[in-house]
């Protein structure tokens, strides 16, 4: 990518589509280039001032289409035939369905007239923002940029900046200020640093092809056990994350624990009668210049065959998919090598037959990208036989912000279903780590309690 093709999506005036016109022609906006205006109301003047900029334009309306499903399926087409890298909403008077945002997850960024989380929301959009801020009587509003997610001007801050309300304000003056004194300026300053951003990943090395791991958790009610490996952007350190989730009463009633490097399963009060023959054991064990995270004992089992002298992949071919028919979940396990240099592998075994007689076997043995990870899990989603994962380990984003990546992975897993979660980042270089523990229902690997 030379420069990230950018689509404005407007409603109306588009005074904000103007500043970052001229933003790129005096190159304040440089990194990006808008290769597209697109308005959802025909006859916007935003049109025109893309015209008068030669940029091109489509006007997609939204009075046109009988249903919200109808008008993004047409935008998307529109989006994908320019090769669209990055959306941005400046005055695009609509919310888009969470089937939509997730097309382009960390790729769509909004300029809202208030300091969110103040004053936003359904409901919250151009003039009537301004009219609320007055009718509170407030002394203080302002305008944020920020990434664009499935909820309503919910998603991360990427700047802000506050601007006076004054007694003699009306919400016209009130608008006029808050777009002079923030809109104008911060809206080209977020799309300038966006698109450095996306060069810069992908000169790292993380090409489009690495997915947002947090978009496609929030999109799975039921993914079940979880393990992502990989290397950060600034390919210093090797992430490892495992998250457990369950639907049983036995399952649910979980805690990690740490047990020295290790990480161990606590068994909590309400799981006390359940058959605890697989859900209770060392998820993580490290071993020498190894360490192997698994959702079973096979993690034992790789581990003594790695202490014989044996291999990740002849451990595993002893064993198989966990007896729970009908489901017969897949064991899934994985493995960083610090041993020469750097790399990891990721395996699943699973029922090769409807029956759950036959095994099949998969390894992924991978060269680490900067900035990618590989993610496998046991579920394709939820269900009542549950579907088990297939194809290939799926490749995502790893961020350089541990407490980021470890607090927006929590934050992505289904809050129905998740019981625990654990990340590690490993210095590649003095082989210390850092770590958390997430659990839903219990602290005890926090206070240290027994396992
Ligand atoms: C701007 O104030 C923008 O922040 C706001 O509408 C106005 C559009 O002006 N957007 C929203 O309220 C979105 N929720 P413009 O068409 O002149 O840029």
């Amino acid at each position: 990518m030379l420069k990230p093709r950018i689509a404005v999506l407007v409603s109306g005036g588009g005074t904000n589509l103007q500043s970052l016109i001229d933003a790129q022609s005096c190159s304040r906006l440089s990194s990006g280039e808008i290769a597209l205006v697109i308005a959802s109301k025909s006859g916007a003047f935003a049109l025109e001032r893309a015209k008068t900029a030669q940029i091109e334009t489509e006007t997609v309306d939204r009075a046109a289409f009988s249903s919200q499903t109808a008008f993004e399926e047409r935008l998307l087409a529109v989006l994908v035939a320019h090769q669209i890298d990055l959306i941005v909403l400046a005055g695009f008077m609509h919310i888009l369905s969470a089937a939509f945002v997730t097309r382009y997850p960390e790729r769509i960024v909004n300029v809202h007239p208030s300091l969110i989380p103040a004053y936003c929301g359904k409901g919250f959009y151009g003039i009537k923002v301004h009219e609320a801020v007055l009718a509170a009587g407030e002394s203080e509003t302002g305008a944020t940029v920020h990434m664009v997610n499935e909820v309503p001007d919910g998603g991360r801050i990427i700047l802000q900046q506050s601007v006076p309300v004054f007694q003699s304000d009306t919400s016209k003056t009130l608008q006029r200020r808050v777009m002079e004194q923030a809109e104008w300026i911060l809206l080209p300053r977020a799309v300038e640093q966006l698109c450095a951003d996306l060069i810069a990943q992908e000169k790292s090395g993380a090409s489009m092809r690495q997915q947002n791991l947090f978009e496609l958790l929030k999109n799975n009610p039921y993914p079940g056990r979880g393990i992502v490996l990989g290397l950060t952007p600034d390919g210093k350190k090797a992430a490892l994350a495992y998250f457990i989730m369950g639907r049983s009463a036995g399952s649910r009633s979980r805690a990690f624990v740490k047990n020295g490097d290790d990480i161990g399963i606590h068994m909590l009060d309400g799981g006390k009668t359940a058959d605890t023959s697989l859900i209770l054991y060392t998820p993580l064990r490290k071993l020498r210049s190894a360490v192997v995270v698994t959702n079973g004992d096979q993690t034992d089992t790789i581990c003594a065959a790695l202490a014989n002298g044996g291999t990740f992949e002849t451990a595993l071919r002893t064993r198989t998919f966990e007896p729970d028919a009908p489901h017969f979940t897949p064991r899934i396990s994985g493995m960083l090598d610090f041993s020469d240099g750097f790399s990891y592998k990721l395996s699943i075994l699973k029922a090769g037959d409807e029956v759950g007689k036959t095994t099949l076997r998969q390894t992924f043995d991978v060269e680490p990208l900067a900035g990618a990870g590989h993610f496998i899990h046991t579920y394709q989603t939820d269900g009542a036989v549950l579907p088990s994962f297939s194809g290939e380990p799926v490749a995502v984003a790893i961020l350089n912000d541990f407490a980021a990546f470890a607090q927006g992975l929590w934050g992505a897993l289904n809050p129905e279903n998740k019981v625990s979660l654990y990340v590690r980042y490993t210095d590649l270089t003095t082989s210390q780590y850092e770590d958390r523990i997430f659990n839903q229902y219990a602290q005890y690997a926090t206070k240290g309690e027994p396992a």
